[in-house]
C-alpha cells in the first residue's frame, strides 16, 4: 500500500512532539513527511534536532505554499500553526482537494469556520478536526453512556474547568494572549470542551450567552509585581518577585511557566526568531479574559453552565450530566499546580451513575498511556491508520464540529465584550 503523503503547515511544539515525531517514528509504514513549512527557519532546526529522522524532508517559507504543493505532491496538510493562521491553509489544502488535518480550534471566528464549510462543499477534500480530548477513556465512556440511554434524555450539562497557575499562565505569556491570533481561551481553550458537550449530547447550539472577566493576568493582576510592559521572563529583573514564575524557578535556575503540556519551552536555546514565549503575564497587550461563565441553549432542549478559571490552585474539571432517567457525575484534578496537592483517584478516574430511581453505581475507568489521558495516541492510530471500524460511535471529528464549538466560544467572547444573548440559529449546521 501507497504511505500517504504529508506536508506540515506550522513546525508547533504540538506539530513537532504530536505529529511529526510519531509520523517518522511510529507510523513511517503508512506515513511519510514530504514537506515542512513554517515563517520562522528556526522551526525547522528545532523540528529537524528533536526527530532527526526529519533530516532530509524540504523546508518551504510560508509563502512558497504553492511551491511546496507542486514540489511534494501532498495526499493531506497537517495545519499546526497558529490559529488564526489555519483557515488559509485550510481552504488552499481543500482548493487542491487534498484532505486537512487541523489543530483545534479550526478557525479562531465563526466567520471563518464558516468559510471552511463553503470550501469543504465544493471540494474533493475534507477537513479533519484533531479534537482529541474525545479519546481520553473517560469521555469516550460517558458518550457511551449517554448513547446507551442510561440517563435518558440529556437536560443538562454543568462543567467548571480549572487550569492551573502553571497551565493557565502559559497562554498569557505566548501569541494565544492575543484574541487576534487564537479568538481569545474560550476558542482557544474552551472549543475542546465544548466540542466535548455537544459530542456527548448530540447538541447543537442555539443560544449563547456569557459573564466574564480578565482577573488575574493583565497588569491589574493582584501578583504583578509592577506596572511595567515589555518585559520578559529569561531576562525579568522581578522574576523572584513573580509568584507565578517563582513557585519554579530558585535565583540560580528557573525553568518558566510558560508550559502547554509538551515541555516545549525547557532549556536556554532560542526555539523562535523574533517571538518569545515567555512573555510577561502582566503585560497591558492582553486582550482575552481569564474567567468567564456561560449559558448555552441546545436544539434539542439541553442546557449547559460552563466555567473555566486560568489561574487555579490545582487544575481538572467537575462534570455532572443530568438526564431525564438519571445523572452521571466525574471529576479529575490534577495537573503542574496540583503537585504538592494530595492524589486524587488513586485508582483512576471513576464515573458515578445515578439512576434516577435507585442506587449509585460507580464505574471505574481504566487511564490511558500518553497525552490528554491517553487520547493522543488513540486519535493518532484514528488520523494515519484510518478510524477504528470496530468503534461503536463516531469520535473522529469533521469541520462541522469545529464550527460548533468555535461558535460557542465566539459568542461567549462577544457577549462578555457587549452583552447579551447571542443566537446562532442563522447559520449553525
Ligand atoms: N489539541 C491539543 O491538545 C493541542 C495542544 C497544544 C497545541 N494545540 C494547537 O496546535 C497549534 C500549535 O500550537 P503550539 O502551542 O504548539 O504553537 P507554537 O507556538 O509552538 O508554534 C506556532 C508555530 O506557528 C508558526 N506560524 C506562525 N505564523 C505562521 C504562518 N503564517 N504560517 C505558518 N506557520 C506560522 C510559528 O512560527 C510557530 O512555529 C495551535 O493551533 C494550538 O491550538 C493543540
Amino acid at each position: 500500500m501507497a504511505k500517504k503523503r504529508y506536508a506540515v503547515c506550522g513546525v508547533s511544539a504540538r506539530a513537532i512532539y504530536s505529529y511529526i515525531a510519531p509520523m517518522c517514528q511510529k507510523f513511517s509504514h503508512c506515513a511519510e513527511l514530504v514537506g515542512l513549512l513554517d515563517i520562522d527557519p528556526l522551526r525547522f532546526k528545532v523540528c529537524k534536532e528533536a526527530v532527526p529522522e526529519a533530516q532530509n524532508v524540504p523546508e518551504y517559507m510560508a509563502e512558497d505554499f504553492e511551491k511546496m504543493l507542486a514540489e511534494t505532491k501532498p495526499d493531506a496538510l497537517l495545519v499546526v500553526s497558529m490559529d488564526c493562521t489555519h483557515v488559509k491553509y485550510i481552504v488552499a489544502g481543500l482548493e487542491h482537494d487534498l484532505e486537512v488535518v487541523c489543530e483545534k480550534p479550526m478557525t479562531t471566528n465563526t466567520a471563518d469556520a464558516l468559510r471552511v464549510m463553503e470550501a469543504e462543499a465544493k471540494s474533493k477534500g475534507k477537513v479533519i478536526c484533531t479534537f482529541n480530548y474525545r479519546y481520553n477513556p473517560i469521555h469516550r465512556k460517558l458518550r457511551e453512556l449517554i448513547l446507551d440511554g442510561k440517563i435518558g434524555r440529556v437536560t443538562h450539562v454543568d462543567l467548571n474547568w480549572y487550569i492551573d497557575i502553571k497551565h493557565g499562565s502559559s497562554y498569557f505569556h505566548r501569541w494565544n494572549r492575543m484574541r487576534e491570533n487564537s479568538g481569545s481561551l474560550s476558542i482557544h481553550k474552551s472549543s475542546h470542551h465544548f466540542d466535548l458537550v455537544n459530542w456527548w449530547i448530540d447538541g447543537i447550539p442555539e443560544q449563547v450567552h456569557a459573564f466574564g472577566a480578565l482577573n488575574h493576568f493583565g497588569p491589574d493582576g493582584e501578583f504583578n509585581p509592577s506596572k511595567v510592559d515589555g518585559r520578559d521572563c529569561t531576562t525579568c529583573t522581578e522574576l523572584m518577585n513573580c509568584p507565578y514564575e517563582a513557585r519554579w524557578a530558585t535565583r540560580n535556575s528557573s525553568i518558566f511557566a510558560a508550559d502547554d503540556h509538551i515541555n516545549a519551552f525547557d532549556g536556554k536555546e532560542p526555539k523562535y526568531t523574533n517571538y518569545s514565549p515567555h512573555m510577561c503575564m502582566f503585560d497591558s497587550q492582553i486582550n482575552i479574559y481569564d474567567t468567564f461563565v456561560v449559558n448555552v441553549k441546545y436544539r434539542n432542549g439541553a442546557l449547559l453552565n460552563y466555567s473555566a478559571n486560568f489561574s487555579t490552585p490545582y487544575e481538572g474539571y467537575n462534570l455532572s450530566i443530568n438526564g431525564t432517567r438519571g445523572r452521571l457525575e466525574t471529576q479529575e484534578f490534577g495537573g503542574a499546580g496540583g503537585a504538592a496537592l494530595p492524589k486524587f483517584h488513586e485508582g483512576g478516574q471513576y464515573i458515578d451513575y445515578f439512576p434516577i430511581f435507585g442506587g449509585r453505581e460507580r464505574i471505574n475507568v481504566p487511564a490511558g498511556e500518553g497525552g490528554h489521558g491517553g487520547g493522543d495516541p488513540l486519535i493518532r492510530e484514528d488520523i494515519f491508520l484510518g478510524e477504528d471500524p470496530a468503534r461503536k460511535f463516531d469520535i473522529l471529528a469533521k469541520s462541522v464540529d469545529g464550527l460548533r464549538a468555535i461558535s460557542i466560544g465566539d459568542a461567549v467572547y462577544n457577549s462578555i465584550k457587549d452583552g447579551g444573548v447571542k443566537d446562532l440559529t442563522s447559520f449553525i449546521k
